[in-house]
């Protein structure tokens, strides 16, 4: 099939772009590369040896999204395209509701002026908001603390409301968990810009010197170790449950969580990392984060009874593919 991957050359994208490569799908990405560089197309290329289609636009300009799919024979759309930082969310609503919502509403609007039914979100697990962990698909959604999660609440409900009014079309609307790790090459990976908010890329940039050590959230919460549980998954084990999402699409809407259904605590993943690369992480435990939970991880019973999927990649393999990508990723500004 011929995918549009909106976002193809973030993080999770551009993973997702080489899976679909190696499973014989072709790919056009759009984005504006307001997150992620030019060069990770390249990348992709060197990686599978495939042709790439690339298209620098904003997925927000429905002329620029008419013009793609107008010249295109697009099969399907996976839609990443989005900003993801939850603080900033909080700082500038608007641009994140804009960004996020309007995005899915122009590809939605595509998809039907040019009969493309077949769908696959970016949702978040972010959505469950404090829940009973394990969290299950048929759990109702709790309120998120930040604009973000309820960009990603919205986008479901608007998909799922174009599902029950159009029955041909198919959406999977895919709860990630916590995407960590990079591709084997050690050439793309997860880089973000300035200080990082979340964990893995912390501690990679601790291990690099970049940073001096890891502060801790609060070892404080109901948990085994005190510090909070997530349930982190390989984002190549990530890439291919997209693979299987497009594969097992049918009409509807259908939500499924991508995790691995396992919980790891921050100490614990410290010391995965330290026993896995051989460096030491030194760390000092602060005051909890606001907004943070105690625990999130997934039941993903659902996606391997319908997708036939399961994460197959363990904690100590997604510390050593992260640190591998570090070593070699220039910043920059270094
Ligand atoms: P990323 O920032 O690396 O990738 C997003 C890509 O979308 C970037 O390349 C960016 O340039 C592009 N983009 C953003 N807005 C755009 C627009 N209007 N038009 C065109 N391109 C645009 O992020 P990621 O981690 O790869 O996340 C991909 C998707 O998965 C996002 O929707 C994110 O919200 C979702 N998600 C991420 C995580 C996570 O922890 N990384 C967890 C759950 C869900
Ligand atoms: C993991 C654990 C922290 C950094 C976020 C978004 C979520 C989703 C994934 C998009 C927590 C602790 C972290 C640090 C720490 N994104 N921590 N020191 O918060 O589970 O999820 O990314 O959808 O929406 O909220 O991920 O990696 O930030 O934190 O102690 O410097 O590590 O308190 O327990 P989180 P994270």
């Amino acid at each position: 099939m011929n995918i549009l991957v909106t976002g193809g050359a973030g993080y999770i994208g551009s993973h997702t772009c080489i899976a679909l490569l190696e499973a014989g799908h072709s790919v056009i990405i759009a984005d504006n590369l307001c997150n992620s560089r030019r060069e990770t197309i390249e990348k992709i290329i060197e990686i599978t040896d495939k042709e790439v289609t690339f298209f620098e636009i904003d997925v927000t300009d429905e002329q620029a999204v008419d013009v793609i799919f107008n010249n295109n024979k697009i099969d399907g759309v996976i839609h990443f395209a989005g900003l993801k930082a939850v603080g900033e969310s909080v700082d500038i609503p608007l641009t994140y509701y804009y960004n996020n919502i309007v995005s899915t509403m122009v590809l939605a609007k595509a998809c039907q002026k040019y009969d493309v039914n077949q769908f696959v979100f970016s949702s978040s697990a972010t959505v469950y908001g404090e829940n009973k962990v394990p969290f299950i698909e048929t759990m109702d959604l709790l309120p998120t603390t930040n604009p973000y999660g309820e960009t990603k609440a919205m986008s479901e409900r608007i998909l799922t409301d174009l599902a029950k009014a159009n029955p041909e079309f198919s959406v999977a609307l895919l709860r990630y968990f916590n995407p960590v790790g990079a591709h084997e090459s050690g050439l793309i990976g997860e880089a973000p810009n300035g200080l990082p908010n979340n964990l893995m890329p912390y501690v990679t940039q601790v291990a690099k010197g970049r940073l001096k050590k890891l502060h801790v959230f609060g070892n404080d919460y109901p948990t085994l170790d005190g510090t909070g549980i997530r349930d982190y998954i390989h984002v190549l084990d990530l890439a291919e449950g997209h693979v299987a999402a497009l594969d097992n699409l049918k009409e509807g809407a259908h939500v499924y969580n991508l995790g691995t259904g396992k919980g790891t605590s921050v100490l614990e993943l410290v010391k995965a990392f330290e026993d896995s690369n051989g460096i030491d992480i030194p760390y000092e435990i602060v005051d909890r984060r606001p907004g943070d939970i105690a625990s999130c991880y997934a039941d993903a019973s659902k996606a391997k009874r319908e997708l036939g999927w399961t994460a197959k990649r363990d904690v100590i393999t997604m510390c050593r593919d992260a640190w591998r990508f570090e070593k070699i990723y220039k910043d920059l500004d270094e």
